[in-house]
């Protein structure tokens, strides 16, 4: 599979986006706002935010609402070639492990922009979640 290649003006664009979507956010409980942004084979791009609930465990993150609103607008014929998160704490933030599993389910090749330790950082999602779960 070749390596999916990102270029910079994208990437930010991605970021804009993610910092965007992250102004809707539904994060009473942990007053923690996060977005993201996905983007896919096809050049579309789809943003999600962080929606909690209080039941705590309902809680959809950032990531996870970008990828299920591109399945329902589009379908699930869905490759995503990239994901960039954002946080309004600028504090490092990468994809949980749950969003990790997600976001490999419809794109194992995805590079992942985030926040580090040390400032921005991209990772591939294998990197993240090595060893991921397909059924297929
Ligand atoms: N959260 C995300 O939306 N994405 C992440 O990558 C990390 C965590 C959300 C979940 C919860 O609403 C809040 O951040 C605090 O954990």
């Amino acid at each position: 599979m070749p390596t999916i290649k990102v270029p910079a003006a994208m990437r930010e664009k991605l970021l804009r986006s993610a910092r965007e979507a992250m102004k809707n956010a539904y994060a009473p409980f942990s007053k923690f706002r996060v977005g993201a942004a996905i983007l896919t084979s096809k050049g579309r791009i789809f943003m999600g935010c962080n929606v909690e609930n209080s039941s705590y465990g309902m809680t959809n993150c950032a990531e996870r609402t970008a990828i299920f609103s591109a399945v329902a607008k589009h379908g699930p014929e869905l490759e995503i070639y990239a994901v960039a998160v954002a946080n309004d704490h600028g504090v490092p933030c990468s994809p949980c492990g749950a969003c990790r599993q997600v976001i490999y389910e419809f794109g194992p090749r995805a590079i992942v922009f985030y926040q580090g330790e040390k400032g921005p950082k991209q990772s591939l999602i294998t990197e993240l979640l090595p060893e991921g779960f397909r059924l297929q």
